[in-house]
C-alpha cells in the first residue's frame, strides 16, 4: 500500500483553497492508503506567532481537520512538534541541501519580502523541514496545493542526493495535486491566490465562514464585464467560479455551461455560493462538537503522536546511522 504525508500550518483560519486544494483529497486517500497528515507548527513560527494564539489555532487546526472527515483511526493524524524526528531529520538534510537551492524557492522570496523585518533562518531553511516531514514517513505521494510543487520537487532532489551517497534511504515522493482546484483564487483579485493572510476578508472563503457570509462574499466575487458563464483564457473570475463550482458538485464545465447559458453573472454566483455554503455547513457543524470534546482531541492527537513517533524513529535511526552518528 503507498504511504500518504501531508501537512497544513494552524496559522489563522482554513480556507476555501486549503479544503479544495489539500484536505479534501486528503479525506479521500486515507480509504485506500496508509496516510499520515500533520499540522505543521515548527512551520508555523517561521513567521511570529503569539504563543496562545498558536496554541489554540493548533488544536481548532485539529479538530477542523477531524470535522474535514479525516478518520483517526484510519489515518495518523498528528502534531508536528509532538514527534521530535521532524526537527533532527531537518538538521541532518540542512547539511545535505545547498543554499543556492534554498534561494531559489519563490515562496521564500515572497515571503522574505513581505516579513522584511523577520527574515530569519527558519523562513529560510523552511523547505527542508518540509522535506523531513515527508521522508521521515518514507511517502509516495504528497497531496498539496500547486503552490507546494517547488518544495516537493526540493524534497525529491534531497532524498536523490541523500540516496546516492548512502543507499537507498529514503523513498522518493511525488506530488499529488488535483485537476481541479489545485490554486484556488481570490474573490476580489482573480490573479492572486486565494489566502488567508489577504488584508481584505471578502477576497478569501474561510471553512467556518457561516453560509450567510459565503453566499455573500460570493455574491460580491470579481469578475469581468461580459455576461457568458464560460471556461476561457482572460475569464479569470469566472473561470476560478467555475472551478470551485465544478469541485464541490462535480459537474464538468460544459455541464456547468449548459445550466448558466442566458443567465447573469449574479445568478451563477449565488449558485456557487450556496453550493459552497452547502458542503461546508456539516463541516462547521461537526467543528463546533469536536471543540467542546477536548479530551477527545487531546486523545487522538496523542495516539497520533506515537503512531507517528515510531514510524519517524526508524528513518532516523537509518539517517543517524548512514551519516556515522555512533549509536547510543
Ligand atoms: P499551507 O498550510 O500553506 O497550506 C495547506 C495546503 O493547502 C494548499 N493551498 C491551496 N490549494 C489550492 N488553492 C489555494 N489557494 C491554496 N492555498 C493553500 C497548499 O498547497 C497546501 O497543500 N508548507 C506547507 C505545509 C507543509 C507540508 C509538509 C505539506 C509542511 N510540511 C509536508 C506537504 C508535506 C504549507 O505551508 O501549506
Amino acid at each position: 500500500k503507498k504511504i500518504i504525508f501531508s501537512g497544513i500550518q494552524p496559522t489563522g483560519v482554513m480556507t476555501l483553497g486549503n479544503y479544495l486544494g489539500a484536505v479534501k483529497n486528503w479525506v479521500a486517500l486515507q480509504e485506500e492508503y496508509h496516510c499520515c497528515y500533520s499540522i505543521v507548527n515548527l512551520h508555523a513560527i517561521t513567521i511570529r506567532q503569539d504563543a496562545k494564539a498558536l496554541r489554540e489555532n493548533t488544536l481548532a487546526a485539529y479538530a477542523l481537520l477531524l470535522a474535514c472527515g479525516i478518520d483517526p483511526e484510519k489515518s495518523i493524524a498528528f502534531i508536528q512538534s509532538h514527534v521530535q524526528a521532524h526537527a533532527e531529520l531537518s538538521w541532518v538534510l540542512s547539511c545535505y541541501t545547498q543554499f543556492g537551492e534554498l534561494s531559489r524557492m519563490t515562496q521564500f522570496k515572497d515571503k522574505s519580502a513581505r516579513h522584511a523585518d523577520n527574515v530569519n533562518a527558519g523562513l529560510f531553511t523552511y523547505p527542508v523541514l518540509m522535506a523531513a516531514d515527508i521522508l521521515l514517513y518514507q511517502a509516495d505521494l504528497v497531496p498539496v496545493g500547486i503552490d507546494q510543487k517547488q518544495h516537493l520537487e526540493l524534497a525529491r532532489d534531497i532524498a536523490q542526493r541523500f540516496n546516492g551517497l548512502y543507499g537507498n534511504v529514503f523513498t522518493l515522493p511525488d506530488g499529488y495535486i488535483p485537476k481541479l482546484a489545485a490554486k484556488v483564487m481570490s474573490l476580489q483579485d482573480p490573479t492572486k491566490k486565494m489566502s488567508k493572510s489577504d488584508d481584505n476578508p471578502k477576497a478569501f472563503v474561510a471553512i467556518l465562514d457561516k453560509p450567510e457570509t459565503i453566499i455573500k462574499k460570493f455574491k460580491s466575487a470579481v469578475t469581468d464585464s461580459e455576461t457568458q458563464v464560460a471556461y476561457r483564457e482572460g475569464k479569470d473570475g469566472i473561470n476560478n467560479l467555475m472551478s470551485i463550482y465544478s469541485a464541490v458538485t462535480g459537474k464538468t464545465f460544459q455541464v456547468i455551461e449548459d445550466e448558466f447559458a442566458g443567465k447573469g453573472y449574479g445568478e451563477f454566483k449565488l449558485a456557487v455560493g450556496e453550493a459552497v455554503a452547502e458542503t461546508l455547513r456539516p463541516v462547521r457543524e461537526r467543528f463546533d462538537a469536536y471543540m467542546k470534546e477536548k479530551a477527545y482531541l487531546e486523545d487522538c492527537y496523542r495516539k497520533g503522536a506515537e503512531k507517528a513517533q515510531a514510524l519517524s524513529q526508524r528513518t532516523l535511526d537509518k539517517v543517524y546511522k548512514k551519516v556515522g552518528f555512533l549509536a547510543k
